[in-house]
């Protein structure tokens, strides 16, 4: 079965105390066996904090919102998937719209990144998504092959299942508008489809493929009743603990009923 993993993205948020209040909240409320795997996106400055927090969880794992595109040297303000390692950080979003957006972020650069990522054997989670414009102009799914094949189908067989894909609408972040299941369902089998395509031995039915974009308490259930659906990347609920378990639970209840 492929892992199932809900995952917070905190963004630019919280100061450091409510930071570290949020993350002892959350390990407070996950039970131990949960099916699900948990993965935290604090902000840079609170990662080596909060990875001493949550050592001992073998189901939480905390992740940087981004690294360098570069191994080291003078690049001012950057930090390096080495230094995030060096730290116990074990997964990297890589590609997250905002990113793409505000700090040009392009494929080939996205490329460049994940490569950083694995080399230092970290976790990509790599965003992709297309934006209101289009979609409504109905080049959604070729965006999304252009964004895979340009910064992900250069890795073999072995690097690509390691990586989890996200599927971020870019409409669909913080808008509270989430895409319709059918939506969210078409894309994550284009996904997987298009994994097939490039690579031998259907190995897309074994990647992760999570849905960030507006899932809340109100919608997650439904969000993860869809076969492709493997968890989400949540962003503005992933601030509240209580939401924040509260969709973790309806993931893990959905998985203990698929295997009685
Ligand atoms: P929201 O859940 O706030 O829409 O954000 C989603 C997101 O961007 C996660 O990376």
């Amino acid at each position: 079965m492929r892992k199932k993993i809900i995952a917070g993205n905190w963004k630019m948020n919280l100061n450091y105390a409510e930071a570290l209040s949020l993350v002892d909240t959350i390990v407070d409320q996950m039970e131990d066996d949960g099916l699900a795997e948990v993965v935290l996106a604090p902000p840079f400055i609170y990662l080596r904090d909060i990875v001493s927090r949550v050592q001992g969880s073998t189901r939480l794992s905390i992740a940087a919102q981004n690294c360098s595109q570069f191994k080291n040297g003078a690049h001012t303000g950057e930090v390096s998937s080495s230094m995030l390692s060096s730290v116990g950080v074990e997964c990297v979003i890589v590609g997250h719209s905002e990113r793409r957006a505000e700090q040009n972020e392009s494929n080939e650069i996205l490329k460049l990144k994940i490569d950083r990522i694995l080399e230092q054997f970290l976790i990509p989670v790599f965003c992709c998504g297309e934006t209101a414009e289009e979609r409504k102009n109905g080049s959604h799914s070729e965006i999304i092959n252009r964004q895979l094949e340009q910064s992900l189908f250069h890795l073999n067989e072995a690097q690509l299942l390691s990586c989890v894909i996200a599927y971020e609408p870019v409409w669909a972040i913080g808008t509270g508008k989430n895409a319709s299941i059918d939506q969210i369902q078409e894309m994550h089998s284009l996904i997987r489809k298009q994994i097939n395509h490039h690579y031998k031995n259907n190995i897309g039915e074994n990647i992760s493929i999570i849905y960030g974009g507006s899932v809340s308490v109100s919608n997650a259930e439904e969000i993860f009743s869809a076969p492709d659906v493997d968890g989400a990347l949540i962003g503005g609920a992933s601030l509240k603990a209580a939401d924040f378990t509260l969709i973790l639970k309806m993931m893990e209840k959905m998985l203990s009923s698929r295997m009685v």
